[in-house]
């Protein structure tokens, strides 16, 4: 919950940034790359990845109510949703990029479709989910998926700049 704080923080700032890009008609692309680099590493990878990886793995073992396991469902297909749009406005953003401006309506879309999706998404897991699942795991099950989650996120760090490396040497 704490993540999904800072995570509301972007998509308010890419709503605020919205208003600037439809009233010039133009968009600085390294600010859409910062954008793209927050909401792939730290909104999926670091984030959708702990839920992934280590939360919904831990409940999948256990007897969910059907509801609480369509919720699940949902919120995967949701983070599959997530991962389709970032990449359609990689796509569009190195288009404009190389001169292609008609693709700024693509990249609008997009940013639009981010604010639309995230809060839905954040709210369904805060409110509904993230309540309901707290009965599946004992205190014991819970300090340790806690403990997973901070390795996971310590990991990360070194996982992101093994990749910039990568992606540089193939500049
Ligand atoms: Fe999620
Ligand atoms: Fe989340």
């Amino acid at each position: 919950m704490i993540e999904h704080r800072l995570i509301e923080q972007m998509i308010a700032l890419i709503e605020q940034k919205l208003k600037q890009v439809e009233t010039t008609n133009q968009v600085d692309p390294l600010f859409i790359d910062t954008v793209i680099d927050f909401i792939k590493i730290y909104a999926d990878r670091t984030h959708h990845g702990k839920e992934e990886d280590i939360l919904f793995r831990e409940l999948s073992n256990k007897q969910m109510s059907d509801q609480d396991r369509q919720i699940m469902d949902e919120l995967v297909d949701e983070h599959v949703l997530g991962r389709k749009i970032t990449k359609e406005l990689v796509e569009a953003n190195a288009k404009y990029r190389s001169g292609e401006k008609s693709t700024l309506a693509i990249i609008v879309s997009k940013l639009r479709e981010l604010v639309n999706f995230y809060p839905k998404h954040i709210e369904k897991e805060d409110k509904v989910f993230f309540p309901a699942y707290m009965k599946y795991l004992s205190d014991e099950e819970d300090h340790l998926m806690l403990k997973e989650f901070w390795e996971f996120d310590r990991e990360m760090i070194h996982k992101k700049y093994r990749f910039v490396l990568k992606k540089l040497k193939e500049w």
